[in-house]
C-alpha cells in the first residue's frame, strides 16, 4: 500500500542552522499519527517543511506524488490543511467569517452545509458564530482553527500542538472530537505534540523525534508502554 504521506531523509534549514537531520516517516490513509517530541525537537519545522514554508531537502510524497518545491497554496489544493502552532485564526473576524474563509479555495455549493456540520462537532462555535474570534477562549479558538482547516475538505490535516495552553479537560474534549473527525470524515491526521499522554491515547501510530531525527516508531499503544518514552515523555 502506498502511504498517503511519505517523508524520506528530510533536512531543513533556517539560514545556516540545520533543524532536521534526515527525518523519515510515513502515514497511511485513514491514520491518526502522532509525532512526539520535546520543545525544540523539530516538530513545527517538520510540518513547515511539508508545507514548503522552510528550506528543506529530501523527499516528501503525498499520495505517491512529490510535494517538494510546490507552493504552499498548491499544497493546500492537493488536500493538505495545516493548523499552525498558535492557531492562526483571524481574530477580528467572527467565527462564521473564519469558517467561510477556510473554504476560500473551494468553488462547490456545499460550504454552508459544511459550516453546519462543523457546528455539529463544535456546538460552542455555533453558539458564538457572530462573536469575534479573538474574544473566544483558547479552547474555542483551537476548535475554530480545526474547523476552519476542515472547511478545505482536506485529505490530510496537520496539527501543531493543539493542546498547547489548554486546560486538561478541554484538551480531552478536543482530542475526542479529533478522533471522531478522523473516523467520520475520513480525514487522515498528523498531530505533533509535547503532550504525549493524550496524543498516544488518540493516535494509532506514533513517532518520537529528538533533535531533528526519528528515534522511535511503532503502534501508539506499544510506544506508550516503552520504558524510555514513559520516563522521558509521560513522567512515570
Ligand atoms: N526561525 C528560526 N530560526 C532559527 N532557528 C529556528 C527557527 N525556528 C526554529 N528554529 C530551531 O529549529 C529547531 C527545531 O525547532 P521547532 O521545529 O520549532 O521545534 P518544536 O516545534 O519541536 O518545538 C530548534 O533548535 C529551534 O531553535
Ligand atoms: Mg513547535
Amino acid at each position: 500500500m502506498t502511504p498517503l504521506l511519505n517523508v524520506k531523509d528530510l533536512r531543513a534549514y533556517y539560514g545556516q542552522v540545520q533543524a532536521l537531520h534526515g527525518l523519515s516517516f510515513s502515514l497511511n490513509e485513514g491514520s491518526l499519527t502522532t509525532l512526539l517530541g520535546a520543545n525544540g525537537a523539530g516538530k513545527t519545522t517538520t510540518l513547515r517543511a511539508i508545507c514548503n514554508m522552510v528550506r528543506s531537502t529530501g523527499a516528501i510524497e503525498f499520495d505517491g506524488k512529490p510535494l517538494n518545491n510546490k507552493s504552499t497554496e498548491s499544497i493546500v489544493r492537493f488536500g493538505i490543511a495545516h493548523v499552525p502552532q498558535g492557531r492562526g485564526t483571524f481574530t477580528t473576524m467572527t467565527v462564521e467569517e473564519n469558517l467561510q474563509l477556510g473554504a476560500i479555495t473551494r468553488t462547490d455549493k456545499a460550504i454552508s452545509s459544511d459550516i453546519e456540520r462543523m457546528y455539529g462537532y463544535f456546538p460552542k462555535l455555533k453558539e458564538r458564530h457572530t462573536q469575534q474570534a479573538g474574544t473566544l477562549s483558547g479552547g474555542e479558538q483551537q476548535m475554530l482553527a480545526v474547523a476552519r482547516a476542515l472547511m478545505l475538505r482536506p485529505r490530510l490535516m496537520l496539527l501543531d500542538e493543539p493542546s498547547f495552553g489548554l486546560a486538561p479537560l478541554v484538551v480531552r474534549d478536543l482530542f475526542q472530537i479529533l478522533g471522531r473527525i478522523n473516523r467520520d470524515e475520513k480525514v487522515s491526521i498528523l498531530v505533533v505534540e509535547q503532550n504525549a499522554q493524550l496524543a498516544l491515547e488518540l493516535a494509532d501510530q506514533a513517532y518520537v523525534i529528538e533533535t531533528g531525527r526519528i528515534v522511535m516508531s511503532g503502534a501508539a499503544k506499544d510506544i506508550a508502554q516503552d520504558e524510555n518514552v514513559r520516563k522521558s515523555y509521560l513522567g512515570y
